[in-house]
């Protein structure tokens, strides 16, 4: 049996924080090549390299059946037309699904199976719950104008690939068009 510190641990929903948990942090420049408007993302990369997200990482054990969680906080704003959003990523281990749980703000999550490329926009919000089954690449974004808090919990051996994504993109993107909030394949 795990000791009580690795049995309980105490996240604010607010900041995404958890005491003793490791933050990892992604500012504006680490997102290049994420946003469809390039000349949008070199104008604002330009004028700095803001804190665009951050994920507390839980790891209480790392066993076939243990599980992981994440706190994420994704700051409002956009590129272009395009809003903040993480980078995105597969499962290495393909199987792994996760739940999303939204605490505060207004977000959606962009879930796009590897094999058909079929993609759905799923509302990120809080007392709502994504289900993002196995093989689905997902990303977040924050449609909203306060900071987007959510925790992720995964299979400890999900582990992440970033590389597809970071090669081809997701085939859709989520953007505001005559003020309202929308879906569209890339071009
Ligand atoms: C874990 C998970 C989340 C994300 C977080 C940041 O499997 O999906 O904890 O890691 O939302 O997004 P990425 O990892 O795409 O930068
Ligand atoms: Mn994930």
């Amino acid at each position: 049996m795990l000791n009580t510190e690795k049995l309980l641990s105490k996240f604010n929903p607010l900041t995404a924080e958890v005491s003793g948990a490791p933050t990892v942090k992604r500012h504006l420049h680490d997102l290049r090549g994420c946003f469809a408007d390039a000349a949008a993302f070199e104008k604002a990369a330009a004028a700095g390299n803001p804190l665009l997200y951050q994920v507390a990482v839980v790891e209480p054990a790392n066993g076939d059946g243990d599980l992981h969680y994440g706190v994420g906080r994704l700051m409002p704003g956009k590129i272009g037309d395009e809003y903040f959003m993480t980078k995105g990523h597969l499962h290495s281990w393909r199987a792994a699904a996760e739940f999303y749980f939204g605490l505060t703000g207004e977000g959606v999550m962009l879930l796009e199976d590897e094999a058909t490329g079929e993609s759905h926009m799923v509302p990120l919000e809080p007392n709502g719950v994504v289900y993002v089954p196995g093989d689905t690449a997902h990303r977040t974004m924050n449609t909203g104008k306060t900071p987007l808090t959510y925790i992720g919990v995964y299979p400890a051996k999900a582990g992440h690939d970033y590389g597809a994504i970071a090669k081809n993109n997701f085939r859709c993107l989520v953007l505001e068009r005559g003020g309202k909030l929308a879906m569209i394949e890339r071009k």
